[in-house]
């Protein structure tokens, strides 16, 4: 048993994808959020800065005791795999989205093309590919940078019948739909946001893999298999680095009126 909360940050709204799972799976954690929505987007930025920046998400999180964090963010998930962000932070336990996320496309896949989608610096890094590839050589993987999203989902153009996203995701996905992929791993967190556009650009025969929800799955099963879940708290405190108001609408708008949150602003 272990009370202390789990940690969990993105540069945005995304992360709440992972968030919204672990209060499902894990209603009684404690849980401390964090999205950097002064700095967001993350995923057009060099590595460099990325690291950066969550090495400060992290120290703020460490300042809450955390038992566990979650990079709920692929951007950052995409950059840890080479540069080590938690050296020194104390945090022994923690796990980004990428290897949860792929262990999900490659179960969910029949005919072995997988498409996968995310911001320029997760796609540049190649991490999903090669991840992909690690599991099975012959896997055919379709990528595709796609930066437009992130400001979609941030400025709330996420309804499924959306003309301008519908477009964006038409232009984004078209030659996944042509090499006929079943299995679309919706690499950044903030996209399972526009799973309904997503959906009706692709049709009801590809499955679409949240990295966030699966990251959640995968922090419940590590923390039940080290005997580190907590028995009774639940409550939820989310901060962000720009305005509180811009912030819960986003939050209220995504997770609905279902989680009674206190929602701050901070500085890292
Ligand atoms: N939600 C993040 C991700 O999963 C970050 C997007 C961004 O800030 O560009 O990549």
């Amino acid at each position: 048993m272990n009370s202390q909360p789990i940690g969990v940050f993105d540069s945005g709204i995304g992360g709440l994808t992972c968030l919204k799972e672990l209060k499902e799976l894990l209603p009684n954690e404690d849980i401390v959020y964090l999205g950097d929505t002064a700095r967001v987007p993350y995923g057009t930025k060099s590595r460099e800065t990325i690291a950066e920046y969550a090495r400060q998400d992290i120290a703020f999180l460490k300042r809450y005791d955390v038992k566990m964090i979650l990079v709920a963010c692929g951007t950052v998930s995409s950059v840890m795999e080479t540069v080590p962000i938690f050296e020194g932070s104390g945090v022994e336990l923690y796990s980004g989205v990428i290897s949860p996320a792929v262990k999900a496309a490659c179960e969910a896949t029949k005919n072995g093309r997988i498409g996968v989608i995310g911001t320029p610096a997760t796609i540049r890094s190649g991490c999903y590919t090669s991840a992909l590839k690690a599991i099975h050589t012959d896997i055919q993987v379709f990528s595709r940078a796609c930066p437009m999203f992130v400001p979609l989902v941030e400025n709330g153009y996420t309804d499924d019948d959306n003309k301008v996203t519908t477009l964006i995701a038409q232009e984004y996905l078209e030659e996944m739909a042509r090499e006929n992929i079943d299995t679309l791993i919706m690499g950044c967190t903030h996209y399972p946001l526009l799973k309904g556009v997503f959906a009706k650009v692709l049709g009801d025969g590809v499955t679409l893999i949240s990295p966030g929800a699966e990251a959640a799955r995968y922090a419940a099963r590590m923390l039940g298999e080290k005997d580190m879940l907590c028995g009774s708290g639940g409550a939820c405190r989310l901060y962000c680095t720009d305005s509180e108001e811009l912030f819960a609408e986003n939050v209220a708008a995504f997770l609905g009126s279902g989680i009674n949150a206190e929602i701050k602003k901070c500085s890292l």
